[in-house]
């Protein structure tokens, strides 16, 4: 990983090294420009645009709402902040379900409107079709299973995923089916350490992402609201919080209220 501005593009055969040396990836939500700046700056290898923008940066109370023209201008932000990293356009909810042909026309608008490198998307064996369609498109995939928050509510809310064996059992098929399919990656969130490890264990090229889901992944993804306090109504207990940055940016409007106020 390199931190300087000569750093090099981040590409899927030096991602599938770093998995086959051992080596972290690190990947972090983004939907910005001077946020991808700094992901950039700091050597973050992937960036996820996920549609959780929907809550964090348009104050919806879902992803559901969000569309396709949301996404695209957030990933070009993202693109134009970060040109190194491996980029990855997250499919909002209705872009690739009704359909393998509305998932192949909706994954390219990423890559030829965005810039992005990959696409994800939710689901397990019943997505294997829009996975394996998009692939055959020239477009990599991440798969994205466990917590999938585009039907959180059918999966009784934010919740560990795949507590009982044979819930677990399904979740280390599906992703050995999305492999299959021909996904580059798939990402686990908020699934039981142990089978986040076995899903890493058994998938020889294919990168493991774990987001909450313990150590073993090959990589790991944090929502950057999170890690930064910066989303007001939902802190998830299983994200590692680096700075208060919420609480630094109101005590500061205060503060320039207060002076404003007072004639200072
Ligand atoms: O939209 C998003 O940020 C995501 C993460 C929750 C993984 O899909």
């Amino acid at each position: 990983m390199s931190t300087d501005t000569e750093r090099k593009k981040v590409s899927l055969p030096a991602l599938y090294r770093m998995k086959a040396d051992g080596r972290p990836i690190v990947m972090l939500t983004c939907y910005d420009y001077p946020t991808a700046h700094f992901q950039d700056q700091a050597g973050v290898d992937m960036i996820l645009v996920g549609d959780s923008l929907g809550m964090t940066m348009l104050g919806y109370e879902t992803t559901l709402p969000v569309t396709m023209d949301d996404m695209i201008r957030h990933a070009q932000a993202v693109r134009r902040g970060a040109p190194h990293v491996w980029l990855v356009g997250d499919m909002p909810y209705m872009s690739y379900q009704p359909s393998t042909e509305a998932a192949i026309r909706n994954a390219g608008r990423f890559m030829a409107e965005a810039g992005c490198d990959a696409v994800k998307l939710e689901g397990g064996r019943e997505m294997a079709d829009r996975v394996a369609a998009i692939v055959a498109s020239g477009i990599p995939v991440m798969g994205h299973l466990g917590l999938t928050p585009q039907s959180a509510g059918a999966l009784g809310g934010f919740r560990l995923q795949g507590k009982d064996a044979h819930k677990a059992k399904r979740i280390i098929d599906d992703v050995a089916i999305l492999i299959d399919a021909g996904a580059f990656a798939v990402l686990l969130e908020l699934v039981p350490e142990q089978v986040c490890r076995i899903a890493a264990e058994r998938s020889k090229e294919a990168i493991i992402i774990g987001l909450g889901s313990g150590p073993a992944a090959d990589g790991q993804l944090l929502i950057y609201h999170d890690m930064f306090g910066l989303y007001p109504h939902f802190r998830p207990r299983m994200a590692k919080m680096y700075a208060d940055a919420g609480k630094i940016i109101l005590d500061g409007i205060r503060q320039y209220r207060a002076e404003v106020t007072d004639g200072e």
